[in-house]
């Protein structure tokens, strides 16, 4: 299993990965406007899983100096259960911890108990907080 950094011929493999993982998802969050944003920021911590010359998981991770955040944690229904998201995930926490970060957030849509299962699994807890968003 290859966890390495995106790269721009990955684009297709993670867009079609991204539709399945994440169907419901908004037009923002959609590969063609949030990879060029996070190729713009910190672009080193964007991993994508090749188990062969397909694009089987991806992570994103940013870090601001106070937190670290975790986002479109995904693997294709084929490759499930098999350890990948567990990898991409502590490349990430690799990659946050190196840079100095020692608390990781993220967020998981309220009701998604298969997800909040995968994450207390691999050792984060639900912590007692609201979520709060706004677009600006
Ligand atoms: C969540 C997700 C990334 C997990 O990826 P994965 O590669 O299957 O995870 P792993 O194989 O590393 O799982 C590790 C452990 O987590 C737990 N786990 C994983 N998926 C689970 C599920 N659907 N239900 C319950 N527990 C689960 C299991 O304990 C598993 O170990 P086991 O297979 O030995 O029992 C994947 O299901 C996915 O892409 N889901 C859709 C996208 C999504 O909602 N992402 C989260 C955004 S916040």
């Amino acid at each position: 299993m290859q966890i390495r950094r995106y790269q721009d011929s990955d684009f297709e493999g993670v867009d079609r990965l991204w539709r399945e993982a994440f169907p419901d998802d908004p037009p923002r969050n959609q590969a063609a406007f949030a990879i060029p944003a996070k190729l713009a920021f910190q672009p080193d911590f964007f991993f994508v899983a090749c188990p062969d010359d397909t694009i089987a998981g991806t992570v994103m991770a940013g870090y601001d100096g106070h937190r670290g955040w975790l986002y479109a944690v995904a693997v294709g229904e084929q490759h499930r259960r098999s350890g990948i998201g567990t990898a991409l995930v502590r490349a990430a926490e690799s990659a946050l911890h190196g840079l100095g970060c020692n608390k990781i957030n993220l967020q998981v849509r309220a009701g998604n108990e298969e997800v909040t299962a995968f994450y207390t699994r691999i050792g984060y807890a639900v912590e007692d907080r609201i979520s709060l968003g706004r677009q600006i």
